[in-house]
């Protein structure tokens, strides 16, 4: 084993030590979180954590990402997270392709007071990304929709992605089975991604064991 190997399990003690000491407490996203698990009990477990918002906001203010695309807004935990954090002016275009679950969220936007900036493209996430201007225009974008995906919408997003821009992938470890010797086709397709990303000389990645394994990358400049 090459370094030293200091993670945490992140037993339910330690998860609520962190979302406490970690200001990530949110009655709203708390609230969002119960009324999801009400409505799609077999999917609700795909809700962003608390302590996950409180970093995509922190990243968001960071940053300050004003053009910002996330690729899966289920009911819309971390499309609130990023909103919110954003400077006047500033936008997320989010990419979702289930209706039910955009309809639940919808006025969760609204009572986090951020549907103004916020454009909901419900359809098919690679369509929408094809559909965007092929420029350099993003500061910041989220990858966080179904995992055979994210190589398509890695390669539409990091040339979308100014120089300094950040890329945001969730789900990296994949509950840890990226290294399961006979991953499932999910796992198989997040370690091809991964793969990918790694061997991607257009950005600088670093990856992060919090929540369910995070990638941030930072685009080149080239
Ligand atoms: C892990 S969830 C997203 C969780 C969300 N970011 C949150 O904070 O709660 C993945 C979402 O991606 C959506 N999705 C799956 N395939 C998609 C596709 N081809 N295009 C757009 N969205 C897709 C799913 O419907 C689901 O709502």
């Amino acid at each position: 084993m090459p370094g030293s190997q200091k993670a945490i399990a992140a037993t339910p003690e330690i998860h609520q030590y962190l979302v406490h000491h970690g200001r990530a407490d949110d009655p709203l996203l708390e609230e969002l979180a119960r009324v999801t698990r009400e409505n799609f009990p077999a999917v609700a477990h795909m809700t962003l954590p608390l302590e996950e918002a409180a970093l995509l906001s922190f990243l968001v203010r960071l940053t300050a990402a004003s053009a910002i695309v996330e690729v899966g807004m289920f009911t819309g935990s971390s499309t609130i997270a990023l909103a919110r954090a954003l400077p006047p002016g500033g936008t997320v275009l989010t990419c979702e392709i289930d209706p039910r679950v955009v309809e639940i969220g919808a006025p969760y936007l609204e009572r986090a007071g951020v549907a103004d900036r916020v454009d909901v493209r419900v359809g098919p996430a690679l369509d929408t990304l094809r559909a965007l201007p092929a420029t350099a225009h993003l500061d910041l974008v989220f990858i966080d929709a179904d995992k055979p995906g994210y190589l398509g919408y890695w390669e539409e997003l990091v040339p979308r992605v100014r120089p300094d821009g950040l890329l945001i992938v969730d789900n990296t470890l994949f509950s840890g089975d990226v290294v399961d010797p006979e991953p499932d086709s999910k796992a198989a397709a997040v370690h091809a991604f991964n793969e990918h990303a790694r061997a991607d000389e257009r950005v600088e990645l670093v990856m992060v064991n919090a929540a369910d394994g995070i990638t941030l990358a930072r685009r080149r400049a080239v």
